[in-house]
């Protein structure tokens, strides 16, 4: 059975890529340090004879490469995946993401490893040229995030040609969905259920971003692995159709129940390092197979209905 080795397993991301690719029958060690992972999202694996977890720091070498034993393929999820925290403290962001990443690689290349995903971000094209954009755009980050996920494509590429090793990065754009406790979806949630009278939206709701269920952005991470090309290659992963932030707002209060009855105001201003227009072209993607299968509306759904089986109720009127 190969094993395949998950970094950030109990993330958002990581830990539904864990089941999916445990759902095939694969052998899966996870690591994870849980500083924003969760370890109920592994509730639906820790029983299995098929997952090992490591409860370690990717910025421990030692403890890191003892993940690594006879793995195949590796995911690297692990990241500070907040563009906040890396404006508020940049050297913490580059240890992580940076050399984490490096010391990713590094494990990769001292050992059997065939191939590497990494996960990266459509934060490295900033506030792109060209919408939709592609994968030729180039790197313009505005924030120190996507600036640290630039850096450590860079090591994707150069360890791919100097060693050999299969490495693609996916520039993940919004992913959505159950599990997710950060980013605009979540942070109006927690606020209707304090008060669902009015609703403090940051930024003009104008802002309009790529958004992509999670089903399918772990389809999509699944299918670069398996028919990707692997030579340091970069792929989009999003859904090709962007929606702005008042368009996002009018969805939840309308799946709610709530439309006419919360009134929603805009403060002018997002956080810094936000980006304003996401749209991705996924052309490339879309050549391997790739089909965006949860629209917004849907996708939106299974995320209200999540959050209501965790956190309670958001009373309607
Ligand atoms: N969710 C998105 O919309 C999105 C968009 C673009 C890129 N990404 C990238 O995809 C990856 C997964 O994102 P996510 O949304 O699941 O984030 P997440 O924060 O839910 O998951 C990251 C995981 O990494 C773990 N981790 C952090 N530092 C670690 C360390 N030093 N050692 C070991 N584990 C550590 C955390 O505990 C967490 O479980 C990240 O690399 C992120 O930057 C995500």
């Amino acid at each position: 059975m190969e094993r395949v080795l998950i970094t950030g397993v109990a993330g958002f991301i990581g830990s539904q890529l864990a089941e999916r690719i445990h759902s095939k029958g694969l052998e899966v060690i996870g690591i994870d340090n849980f500083s924003t992972g969760n370890a109920e999202n592994l509730s639906n694996l820790v029983d299995s004879r098929h997952f090992t977890l490591f409860r370690g720091d990717i910025l421990k070498l030692k403890g890191l490469s003892k993940a690594f034993k006879d793995v195949g393929t590796v995911f690297h999820m692990a990241a500070q995946s907040s563009v906040p925290k890396s404006t508020e403290d940049p050297v913490q962001d580059f240890e992580i993401n940076v050399r984490g990443t490096l010391n990713v690689l590094e494990c990769a290349r001292k050992t059997d490893v065939k191939k590497v995903i990494f996960a990266s971000s459509s934060t490295v094209y900033g506030e792109a040229s060209v919408l939709p954009t592609s994968e030729e755009h180039p790197f313009l980050p505005i924030s120190n995030y996507g600036a640290g996920k630039a850096a450590a494509e860079a090591y994707c590429s150069s360890y791919s040609s100097l060693y050999g090793l299969k490495i693609a990065s996916l520039r993940y754009y919004n992913i959505f969905g159950p599990r997710s406790r950060k980013g605009v979806m979540f942070d109006l949630l927690q606020k209707l259920q304090k008060d669902n009278k009015k609703l403090e939206v940051l930024g003009t709701g104008r802002e309009a971003k790529d958004y992509l269920h999670i089903d399918d952005a772990v389809d999509a991470t699944l299918l670069v692995a398996e028919r990707g090309k692997l030579s340091g290659e970069a792929y989009n992963i999003g859904s090709g159709k962007s929606y702005s932030v008042k368009e996002l707002v009018d969805k939840l209060l309308k799946i709610l129940g709530l439309a006419g009855k919360t009134n929603p105001f805009y403060t002018g201003f997002s956080w810094l390092g936000d980006v304003q227009k996401t749209l991705a072209d996924i052309s490339k993607l879309k050549k391997l197979g790739f089909k965006p299968m949860v629209g917004i509306d849907k996708g939106m759904k299974t995320f209200v209905d999540w959050y209501r089986s965790k956190y309670g109720e958001i009373a309607a009127g």
